[in-house]
């Protein structure tokens, strides 16, 4: 099988990148930059996907059709896909059976090329298939583990490369392309995807979707239960299951103002409608950029709107990310660092500096925590990573989110808000729909916001900040005045003669609590914290910033009384951020690991493959046991 296409065939018949550059040189890079990918778009490339889907939940399985629009190059003579553990029947070739295909050998976690024979005219490319247990994207939920306990559900998580577990696609981020689907689920459920979605449940159980701006394969997203929509604003909503509706439609009442504060900032939502979808606990990640449709976790339904810089990051990507895309996953930084930036921004604008400041500073510890966890590896510490031959969630650290903010807070420091401002605005408009590179980044950040001046450029360290380990010496210092008080406090409560009840909280915000509670010393002893949670009820809290947090020092200081409060939330709640800090606490306060894996293998059923694959690592379970799924 020869996955290497010819120099010839890099010149292809695609247009767009700068008006300085030729077809040969876009070819070249785009080419370079298929690192995590067996499809060679330079020869021939999906520009639109119609997928017709059946989403069967006795079986587990999506059975769909997916007919590919393409663009093939003159000498174009194949066209390749991305698939993992799919199960292909049937491929069409302009509307006829094509026996010529074939799926090259699997490669660790890249899963198998789909190679399909084609001429330089074809038009359409059609597939049947199936999807597998194998299908790591995919979560089957039994109606046990949705909040309504009587409907199944089921969600994917396509990014970074899992899209191709439940659609053969060319899985770059590189390569954009048009949807529409039509998704037939059982009668009573709804389905919602990264597209124009129904507000309403069609009891013919058909939905058709159409998403109408080119996207990368990544933000493919689907999602079925026993949901509900909620206007929030002109075209803002939420769905969820009925009876979670009220409480997110309340906790996210701020959305319209947050679309209407970024779109101030950096020009007109691209996506028309925004709206977010909140899952069930096991969703692995606090939120997905899915375009029109962030899907988020439940654990910041905080009750007081406490925790919903999560939307603002999310809504934010939708310039970051999704408008302007990473052309690689080694410049993951583009999309987090970027968002962390625009997410403070838009959190500032709406809720003041105080509040901005109190998240960039737990936002700096979390970076030292990180930068600490890869002192051994400190090539993964730069901004520029270099995945090739990795699976890249390796790359999904803190360093590209919070150096990545650093950088940019540098930067605009230095140059000041109002121009580093135009310099974001042109930056969006000019590459709106198109991907980019770190390095075309820097280049126009020299040139256009730096006026070509080499002097500030060094001055400014970027190559050491992109290119160099740990965090360099010109970062901006952040302080805040709400924290100082905290300190204060801790420091008077850690003291021989401290109490919890002389500590003054009032007006608190959860930010002010995570400071605190990540203050206190991991041999602080049982008494201290038992007279905390006296006073504060900190094992019995429903905000899950704080528990999460509060577990760690219980675990860390043998604070016993936290036990099932622990299990409970590690059995409920799937989001892989706080479930590694919770298992490694556990896991270092027993190196034997009994406890930690008891409680694995009780929870691990809940667990979406994103956070399994990270907690079998951690903990050295073997997925081929008894509770493998
Ligand atoms: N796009 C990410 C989630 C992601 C990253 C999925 C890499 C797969 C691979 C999303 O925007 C994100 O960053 N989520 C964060 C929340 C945020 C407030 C930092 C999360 O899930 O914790
Ligand atoms: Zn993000």
């Amino acid at each position: 099988m020869n996955r290497v296409v010819g120099i010839v065939s890099l010149i292809a018949l695609i247009s767009c990148g700068g008006p300085q550059e030729s077809k040969e040189e876009k070819e070249v890079k785009e080419e370079k930059a298929l690192i995590h990918s067996f499809a060679r778009p330079g020869e021939a490339r999906v520009n639109h996907l119609n997928l017709i889907a059946s989403v069967d939940f006795e079986n587990r399985k999506i059975i769909a059709t997916a007919h590919y629009d393409i663009d093939a190059a003159n000498d174009a003579e194949k066209i390749v896909f991305d698939t993992r553990n799919l199960s292909i029947s049937k491929v069409f070739v302009d509307s006829v059976e094509t026996k010529d295909w074939w799926v090259g050998p699997e490669v660790p976690f890249l899963g198998q090329p789909l190679e399909v024979t084609i001429k330089p005219q074809t038009k359409r490319v059609s597939i049947e298939y199936v999807t597998t247990d194998g299908a790591e994207a995919l979560q089957w939920l039994n109606p046990q583990q949705t909040a309504g306990k009587k409907q199944p559900f089921l969600f994917t998580q396509s990014q970074a490369i899992l899209a191709r577990t439940w659609i053969p696609c060319q899985d770059s981020p590189g390569v954009r392309y048009t949807y529409e689907a039509t998704v037939t689920v059982p009668s009573g459920l709804m389905a919602v995807m990264s597209a124009a979605n129904p507000t309403e449940i069609d009891s013919s159980g058909v939905y058709h979707f159409e998403m109408e701006q080119p996207i990368p394969s990544y933000l493919m997203a689907l999602a079925v239960g026993d949901l509900v929509f909620r206007e929030v604003g002109a075209n803002t909503g939420v769905y969820a299951e009925p009876s979670m509706v009220d409480a997110t439609a309340f906790e996210f009442e701020d959305m319209q103002k947050m679309l209407e504060s970024a779109e101030s900032i950096y020009g007109k939502y691209a996506w028309d409608q925004y709206d977010v979808l909140l899952l069930p606990p096991s969703f692995p990640f606090g939120g997905m950029e899915n375009p029109r449709l962030t899907f988020a976790t439940p654990t910041i339904l905080a009750g007081d709107k406490s925790l919903t810089a999560l939307v603002a990051h999310e809504l934010a990507h939708s310039w970051s990310g999704n408008l302007v895309t990473n052309r690689t996953w080694n410049d993951f930084w583009l999309n987090e660092g970027f968002t962390v930036y625009f997410e403070r921004r838009i959190m500032e604008d709406v809720y003041g500096k105080e509040y901005a400041d109190m998240l960039t500073l737990l936002g700096k510890q979390d970076l030292e925590k990180e930068l600490k966890s890869l002192a051994d590896s400190p090539e993964d510490t730069h901004l520029k990573l270099s995945l090739e031959g990795r699976d890249p969630d390796d790359g999904m650290s803190d360093i590209a989110y919070e150096k990545g903010y650093f950088f940019l807070r540098t930067v605009e420091e230095n140059v000041g808000r109002e121009r580093f401002d135009q310099f974001l605005n042109e930056h969006f408009s000019s590459n709106a729909f198109q991907t980019i590179i770190t390095e075309e980044f820097l280049a126009h950040l020299k040139e256009d916001l730096l006026l070509n001046d080499e002097v500030k450029y060094k001055e400014l360290k970027i190559d050491e900040w992109v290119y160099g380990p740990g965090l360099p010496d010109n970062c901006i210092e952040v302080s805040s005045t709400l924290f100082d008080q905290v300190n204060a406090q801790v420091e008077a409560f850690i003291a021989e003669e401290g109490t919890a009840a002389a500590i003054d909280t009032t007006n608190w915000t959860t930010h002010q609590w995570l400071h605190f509670l990540r203050q206190l010393p991991s041999d602080m002893g049982v008494a201290k914290m038992k007279d905390l949670d006296s006073r504060f009820s900190l094992t019995k809290t429903g905000n899950s910033e704080i528990a999460a947090e509060w577990f760690l020092r219980a675990i860390e200081n043998n604070y016993s009384v936290a036990d099932s409060a622990i299990e409970e939330f590690l059995i409920r709640v799937g989001r892989r951020k706080f479930l590694m800090p919770i298992y490694t606490a556990l896991a270092e306060a027993d190196p034997s690991k009994e406890r930690a894996t008891a409680i694995y293998a009780q929870a691990r059923p809940n667990y979406h493959s994103v956070s399994t694959n990270s907690l079998d690592e951690l903990l050295d379970f073997n997925s081929d046991g008894p509770t493998s799924k």
